[in-house]
């Protein structure tokens, strides 16, 4: 495998066997010729990027049925209205004495961009999948329905001028060409410009075994370190960081194009973490694999157990990453009966690869016996909600088996 970022030979560091489109819902039980992919992992250990070593074509997975839709979370539509007070009061600030103009790349169903609009902040959004783009334009934002790189972002440099900020939340990790995307930020932006992105965090990851964050879209999972290292041969300088609890764990991190600034002291002492946790030593990722394995034997083994009593076994949240985890612990209709989900276009679907039903929220009652928390990122907003349910929850995560 050859590292995306510098092309160097680099080693694989764990296999999840043949995986699907993650959020590839089917409409029938039974499909003929689905599509499947060889899911490994590797990293550079030298800048610590870590990659897949295949992915399916982009086409595949962000085209006019794309099934992510971010308002399907309050948590999530409030965490974005946070994001534009802040861009707000960055672009109010004595630093930034420009002409307004952001763009939002992913931007999605425009749960962070209808704000901007709200506010008159000259804005845009770059969203490939035209159901969720279509969706942004009922909140007034305007959306290049197209893939974000360099040769978009030339064409927006010349039409629509250079932008104050670059804003992108859980898409750089789904763009292969981290170089090409690198560069593309760069052009659009104006000298003295910021670039923040958030992302699924590396060390989240290896730390909670939260290996469902990885799947067909998530080409990398980054780290402040293996960010810094990347951006500024792109003239993109990282000088700060925040942690979220998004997505079970991510981080933001905010580039400068061509003014070096002092590191924070929030970045130092997160790259403090980093250098500590290893993350660029093999034998961290050696641990993750094994944990990886772990998990996969012992969600497998709880569950068959509790079906042998003939309980009910509900998956709450037909998430993306789900997929991953039924597909990789060889988990199907025969112990899970089916998936509940608040989106509309995955209801009355089946899921990928291993084709569990997924049925709409109200089918949650009768309540069943065990119920999977699959969507266990929104566990605070879920729990709040099901207040009235008595039965059991579990999710995945190495944790709950040690
Ligand atoms: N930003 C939203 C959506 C994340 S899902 C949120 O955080 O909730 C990722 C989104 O990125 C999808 O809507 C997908 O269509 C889009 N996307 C994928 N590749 C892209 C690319 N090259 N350029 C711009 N958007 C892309
Ligand atoms: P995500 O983990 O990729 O954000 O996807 C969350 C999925 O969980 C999405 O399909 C919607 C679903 N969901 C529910 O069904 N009920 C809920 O209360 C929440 C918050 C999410």
């Amino acid at each position: 495998m050859k590292c995306r970022h510098d092309g160097s030979e680099i080693p694989i560091v764990h296999d999840f066997g043949l995986q699907p489109i993650a959020n590839g819902f089917l409409d029938e039980s039974n499909p003929q010729n689905e599509y499947f992919f060889s899911m490994q992992v590797a990293v550079n250990p030298a800048n610590g990027l870590f990659q897949l070593v295949e992915q399916p074509d982009p086409k595949q997975m962000f085209h006019e049925n794309y099934a992510f839709f971010t308002r399907t979370s309050d948590f999530m539509k409030n965490h974005f209205k946070d994001v534009s007070n802040e861009i707000m009061s960055y672009l109010n600030s004595e630093e930034a004495n420009h002409e307004n103009f952001v763009v939002e790349i992913g931007s999605n169903d425009g749960a962070m961009l209808e704000h901007l609009v709200k506010n008159g902040t000259p804005c845009l959004g770059v969203e490939p999948s035209k159901n969720v783009a279509l969706e942004s334009e009922k909140y007034g934002v305007k959306t290049i329905n197209e893939f974000f790189g360099s040769d978009l972002s030339k064409q927006l440099l010349s039409s629509h001028g250079a932008a104050d900020i670059v804003y992108a939340a859980n898409v750089f990790c789904h763009i292969p060409d981290i170089n090409d995307l690198a560069q593309a930020c760069s052009i659009l932006l104006k000298d003295g410009g910021t670039l923040m992105f958030e992302d699924p965090y590396l060390l989240d990851v290896l730390n909670k075994t939260s290996y469902d964050q990885i799947y067909d879209e998530h080409v990398y999972l980054f780290s402040c370190s293996s960010v810094q290292r990347i951006f500024k041969e792109f003239d993109l300088h990282l000088y700060d960081c925040k942690t979220l609890p998004t997505h079970g764990g991510s981080m933001r991190y905010y580039l400068s194009k061509t003014k070096c600034f002092d590191s924070t002291s929030n970045l130092i002492n997160q790259i403090d973490k980093e250098n500590s946790a290893q993350l660029l030593n093999l034998e961290t990722y050696d641990q993750f694999s094994k944990k990886c394995e772990f998990s996969k034997n012992a969600f497998k083994d709880y569950l068959s157990n509790f079906k042998k009593e003939n309980k009910r076994i509900v998956g709450y949240g037909a998430t993306s990453k789900s997929t991953t985890i039924l597909n990789y612990c060889d988990i199907g209709n025969d112990l899970i009966d089916f998936f509940t989900d608040t989106t509309p276009t995955k209801i009355n679907k089946f899921s990928p690869g291993k084709h569990v039903p997924v049925l709409s929220y109200d089918h949650f009652e009768p309540h069943p016996d065990l119920a999977v928390l699959f969507a266990w990122n929104h566990k605070q907003e879920i729990m709040q909600k099901e207040k009235d349910y008595k039965g059991l929850w579990i999710t995945h995560l190495y944790e709950d088996f040690i």
